[in-house]
């Protein structure tokens, strides 16, 4: 429980030796300027714009830059607000309440812990304290998650559920714009959803240290509230930009998966986490994956008339080897990569 950066750093002064990253590796400044040209794109129903716009608007925006806002996604902002403040709360819990909850064993669905898997093996530590669980099928789940704060399953269980439905419905517009036979994003590539919270306190020094590595998701889409605070980076033609936090948007990204079943057409584009010295940094993020058995290949139509660039897996070796490389994501797709 100690080693929770968010149990010691509200009285740390200085970053502690195993926090600084070495000279290359350090964010340097975090006053990146914003990406400008990220897309936000309006999922609203009752505007002028056809589905098949917000499906040529979704593909671009997946090909160019493996990266969107969505606004106008139809989750409702009160049922937004309440989950932030949830997640807030739950990090303000006594000691003694997160410790109900937190674990250093990875094969605990629901726990709470901070920097890594890998925080014993680590040299340096993230600045980010984490707590996940499952959330699909809720009702085979609800029961691992925390019992406080009160409420909190309450409020995350319909959140879950709604942000499911547009995480589905995003998949069904990039299925369309990839012209895949429907009803391709079907449980086996969709059926596992993580609910990952971050909480990024705030920091002594952020220009030496992070709160997540550089890295892509290993997933097929993920789908992040980002709250009202910056820290979320991407990095385009060699420099890293900022994501600008939106009121209310969600912040869409390509996980591996999707690029691999688009044959390489999306790309998932690298990002990380960086952290603040005025206020905490809670995020809210939902992990939509393949389930552990699932085979996974480029998409039979996406091939064609080219050669499959990835070969065959399975999911669940396809995460080990994620993990093994600690999300060296160029060298993860390099090993998955059919060589001429
Ligand atoms: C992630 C991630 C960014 C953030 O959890 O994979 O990229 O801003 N999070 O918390
Ligand atoms: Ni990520």
């Amino acid at each position: 429980m100690e080693t929770l950066v968010s149990t010691w750093s509200r009285t740390a002064q200085i970053l502690p030796e195993n926090y600084v990253f070495p000279a290359g590796e350090r964010p340097g400044s975090v006053e990146v300027p914003l990406c400008q040209n990220i897309p936000v794109i309006d999922l609203s129903q009752d505007q002028e714009k056809s589905q098949s716009q917000r499906v040529q608007e979704i593909l671009a925006a997946c090909q160019e830059f493996g990266f969107f806002q969505v606004i106008n996604h139809g989750v409702s902002e009160d049922l937004i607000d309440d989950t932030m403040k949830m997640a807030k709360d739950f990090y303000d819990m006594p000691i003694e309440e997160k410790a109900k909850v937190y674990s250093t064993d990875r094969s605990k669905s629901c726990r709470l812990f901070t920097s890594t898997y890998s925080y014993d093996n680590e040299k340096f530590h993230f600045w980010r304290d984490n707590m996940r669980h499952p959330c699909h099928p809720l009702d085979k789940c609800i029961h691992l998650w925390p019992e406080k704060p009160t409420n909190y399953r309450n409020i995350v269980g319909k959140y879950s559920l709604e942000v499911r439905k547009l995480s589905l419905r995003i998949l069904e517009l990039i299925r369309e714009g990839l012209g895949l036979e429907d009803g391709y994003f079907g449980e086996e590539l969709t059926g596992d959803q993580i609910l990952s919270v971050n909480h990024y306190p705030s920091c002594p020094d952020p220009s030496l240290t992070l709160g997540l590595p550089k890295h892509a998701d290993f997933n097929v889409i993920t789908v992040l509230l980002q709250g009202s605070v910056c820290g979320l980076q991407v990095y385009r033609n060699g420099e890293w930009l900022g994501v600008e936090p939106i009121p209310h948007a969600f912040v869409v990204n390509i996980g591996h998966q999707l690029e691999i079943i688009s044959n390489g057409k999306l790309r998932s584009a690298v990002h990380r986490a960086v952290t603040n010295s005025q206020e905490a940094r809670t995020t809210i993020v939902n992990f939509i994956s393949p389930l552990l058995d699932t085979i996974v290949e480029p998409a039979k139509s996406m091939v064609d008339n080219s050669v499959p660039l990835y070969r065959t897996f399975k999911f669940k070796d396809f995460l080990k080897f994620f993990q093994e490389k600690k999300g060296d994501t160029e060298a993860v797709m390099e090993a998955y990569k059919i060589k001429p």
